[in-house]
């Protein structure tokens, strides 16, 4: 039996690929992405935690390609599962990934999944265990939804914007955001990674501590650098929004703080003055403000940035959809 094609990382992804999955995205956006070419395929969807764009843009992806979708809630009528190896089930698990996911692939075409992060541990976290169990547990591919330290579908859907909307090298910064909890690191590490594969100039901006993955970092770089791009870290906010194009805003916790939920919300609520507002836009390039949404208005980012016409958030979102096509296609070797 070969082994599926699994969409688990953008840090797997090569270029070919890469590309590939881009130009299907735009050919399903338009007539042939309402055509019946997955026609008999069945899909499933399997959610640990909630979802708005990305549960539809998959089960309305399902539909327009004639393909049938089941969605699978965990702690919503779906056994809860356990992902470990070698633990006593003796919890609150019912089923193990490893039964559960072997079956669902006895049952559909391709599987999607999401999982995040736990913010309990950070090398646990950084192993991905949940997806990568389940992967290797099924015999049909494996779309992650997003994941403890990525989120795939958002970082294709982030790169096609940026084409549609700048279409040629940018300065793009992805800039840390304040927040009223900490968040995971799956979108910063997606959007980093598919900007290194634009071959953008990538800057990462965010308080001291907040550190995104050495390893991601690391690869998000080498992809930057190999396909005509740069990557670096700054601290510095307001300089990083000089002559930007493209400020990608997103929240995350500081590492040192999982395991500790006071402190970590308190460190995410330390910093206001990141909030990306008016003057802040107003050092770049005529930048496009993009956010992956959900979004807190006020904490995140001003009314009068995510109301401008800066602001590109629904149609960043409104490429979920054809992405999602062009990842399902090609999960069941289907070129449009
Ligand atoms: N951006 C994104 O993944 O949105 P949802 O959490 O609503 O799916």
């Amino acid at each position: 039996m070969s082994t599926p094609w699994h969409f688990l990382s953008l840090r797997d992804v090569d270029t070919t690929t890469w590309q590939d999955l881009l130009a299907q995205s735009e050919i399903l956006s338009g007539p042939r992405g309402r055509e019946p070419l997955l026609a008999g395929r069945r899909c499933g969807m399997v959610f640990f935690n909630p979802s708005l764009r990305t549960r539809t843009a998959f089960e309305v992806a399902c539909g327009d390609l004639g393909a049938f979708a089941v969605n699978l809630q965990v702690g919503g009528g779906l056994w809860s599962l356990e992902h470990r190896d070698g633990v006593v089930m003796d919890g609150p698990h019912a089923e193990h990934v490893k039964e559960g996911f072997a079956v669902l692939a006895r049952m559909v075409d391709a599987l999607g999944l999401r999982s995040f992060a736990s913010l309990a541990d950070a090398k646990e976290d950084a192993r991905d265990l949940v997806l990568r169990s389940a992967a290797a547990a099924s015999s049909v591919p494996v779309l992650s939804l997003e994941s403890a330290m990525d989120h795939p579908h958002q970082g294709l859907a982030d790169a096609l914007t940026v084409r549609r909307k700048v279409g040629e090298r940018a300065k793009v910064v992805v800039t840390w955001a304040p927040h009223i909890k900490p968040l995971p690191l799956a979108v910063p590490h997606a959007a980093t990674l598919a900007f290194a594969q634009e071959g953008h100039d990538v800057v990462i901006a965010h308080p001291h501590g907040f550190d995104l993955d050495a390893g991601v970092v690391a690869d998000a770089t080498a992809i930057a650098e190999a396909a005509g791009g740069s990557l670096s870290v700054t601290h510095e906010r307001d300089a990083a929004f000089e002559g930007a194009r493209v400020i990608y805003a997103k929240s995350w916790g500081a590492r040192g703080y999982y395991g500790d939920a006071q402190r970590a919300a308190a460190d995410v609520m330390a910093h206001p003055e990141w909030i990306v507002d008016g003057p802040a836009m107003d050092r770049t390039d005529g930048g496009i403000f993009m956010h992956c949404l959900p979004v807190r208005r006020g904490v995140v980012v001003a009314d009068e940035v995510l109301d401008g016409p800066s602001s590109v958030v629904i149609d960043q979102a409104a490429a979920r959809l054809d992405v999602q096509k062009a990842t399902l296609c090609r999960a069941m070797g289907v070129t449009a």
